[in-house]
């Protein structure tokens, strides 16, 4: 494990390492900064989008990277009840909530464990009232590298009953820059949630029609490029696809490079988002970041949970752990 400290206070790089892999990720947001590896070509290639300073994660909207929380996603109008009490989040994308809202998990600065060569465990304490939310959050997101896996585990308690669902927000490109296009995805889902204009999920379920029905491989250009109105609004890929199978529900390959990437996790579904609202931004090594020059596989409970269903799993009691996984293996094929 190696680290070293950044321009910002408190702030650290660290470095989880093996013979093929190099993933860099700080206690800033506890975000996944790079993950060097080797593709098909023998050519080095650093395959999540991102900046080349802290200030800038600091500075800019998007998530490159980042952990979500307290809540992922959105949550409708920036308020929501529970226990019978009702709760103020603040409205930070059109008339909702995104993201755990203002200063959410992505701009904290976390605590940090390095355990052996190759894990590290960022912890942060989140006081009652925080952004809004019910109850001092204790969190803790561990990162681990093994062999070509590289892990996030999400663990939080709560002394009051409140709302969590964490997520990793990587922008993957498995060419390292260039239009998200070619790249092949694979999702082991039939149903998805439509979203509105806002990006907030509707409550009924659909079925995947044929241009954002992934269960067969394509090349993610069959669905941007066609006139679905699912995608329309959304400018792209921007919804929740709920699996219809637990084992690697997610792959996604560049023909170009040779990799893919294989998601697994302990969440139900992933918000499959083509990084739509890129805006041309100055990103690693002055390169623009382009809408759709990358896709986020965020897994999660379902967004906006709290207002569909009574029982939702993102709902935290007080003194119970939360804890969830999600992992992504990268390999060539
Ligand atoms: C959301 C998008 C949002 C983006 C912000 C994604 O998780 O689904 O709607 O624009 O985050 O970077």
């Amino acid at each position: 494990m190696e680290y070293r400290k950044t321009e910002k206070d408190g702030v650290y790089v660290f470095l989880l390492k093996n013979e093929s892999n190099q993933v860099y990720v700080t206690n800033y947001g506890a975000t996944l900064l790079s993950w060097l590896v080797i593709d098909g070509h023998n050519n080095l290639q650093d395959i999540v989008l991102g900046y080349d300073t802290i200030e800038d994660y600091a500075r800019y909207d998007g998530y490159l990277g980042a952990c979500l929380g307290r809540v992922a996603n959105r949550i409708a109008e920036g308020r929501f009840v529970l226990d019978g009490q009702e709760y103020k989040v603040p409205v930070n994308n059109g008339p909702n909530s995104l993201h755990g809202g203002v200063q959410g998990f992505s701009y904290k600065t976390f605590g940090y464990d390095m355990i052996g060569d190759s894990c590290v465990r960022f912890s942060l304490v989140s006081p009652d009232g925080d952004q809004g939310y019910p109850g001092t959050l204790h969190v803790s997101i561990t990162y681990r590298l093994e062999n070509d896996t590289l892990s996030i585990h999400y663990q939080a308690q709560s002394d009051a009953d409140t709302l969590v669902n964490l997520s990793n927000h990587a922008y993957f490109n498995l060419d390292g820059a260039c239009a998200i296009g070619e790249h092949c995805l694979r999702i082991a889902a039939e149903k998805f949630a439509p979203v509105d204009e806002n990006g907030l999920v509707s409550k009924e379920l659909k079925v995947l029609g044929e241009a954002m029905d992934f269960s067969s491989e394509k090349p993610i250009r069959e669905a941007l490029g066609s006139n679905d109105s699912d995608i329309a609004i959304a400018k792209g890929l921007d919804h929740p696809y709920v699996f219809a199978s637990k084992k690697d529900p997610v792959t996604l390959y560049s023909p170009k490079s040779g990799l893919e990437l294989v998601l697994n996790t302990s969440y139900p579904l992933a918000q499959i988002y083509t990084a739509n609202y890129l805006d041309g931004r100055c990103g690693k090594h002055g390169v623009q970041m382009e809408a759709q020059g990358a896709i986020c596989l965020e897994a999660q409970y379902m967004p906006d949970d709290i207002h569909r269903d009574p029982h939702s799993k993102t709902i935290l009691r007080k003194g119970e752990t939360y804890d969830e996984w999600t992992s992504f293996t990268i390999r060539k094929r």
